[in-house]
């Protein structure tokens, strides 16, 4: 396993559509492996591929049951009620927002084996993939925020 580097705001990488994986192989396992042990060296709740200046459907993500948990080719099939909340991410260090998202939602993809996958997800895991998958379609949460919070706001959150 080996650390990569996070892209930033301008990375151009970003703002790509990411392309579909269609093939599992070594390198793929690797990416993942990298991927999650960027993530956890971060202290982040997920990782995208674009993240890491791949443009490829990949995510990872902490899911507090089983630990690190990894979808490549993931898809929301069903989403449902509205919560808004405070995000960042990993790509745009220091700016935090107030975002919109689904409450609930459903998420199939296909494990590092290629086999299919299913998760249900509410509150904050949901909102970590609706943000992840977002990260596929060239999205960033700054696009979605209702409300970018300002330098008094941060200072009050640090000290909750
Ligand atoms: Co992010």
């Amino acid at each position: 396993m080996a650390l990569r580097r996070i892209r930033r705001r301008d990375d151009f990488v970003l703002r790509k559509k990411a392309a579909k994986i269609n093939r599992f192989t070594p390198g793929l396992l690797q990416l993942l492996d990298d991927m999650a042990e960027t993530m956890g060296q971060a202290e982040g709740a997920g990782l995208a591929a674009p993240q890491v200046g791949i443009s490829k459907r990949a995510i990872v993500f902490q899911n507090n049951n089983s630990g690190i948990f990894e979808l490549v080719n993931p898809e929301i099939i069903m989403s449902k009620g509205n919560v808004t909340d405070i995000e960042g991410c990993l790509s745009l260090p220091g700016i935090y927002g107030e975002v919109p998202r689904a409450e609930h939602v459903q998420v199939i993809g296909l494990n590092r084996e290629g086999g299919e996958v299913q998760l249900e997800a509410q509150g904050f895991l949901a909102r970590v993939l609706q943000h992840e998958i977002d990260h596929l379609e060239g999205i960033l949460f700054i696009d979605r925020a209702t409300h970018l919070l300002t330098p008094d706001e941060l200072e009050k959150l640090r000290k909750k």
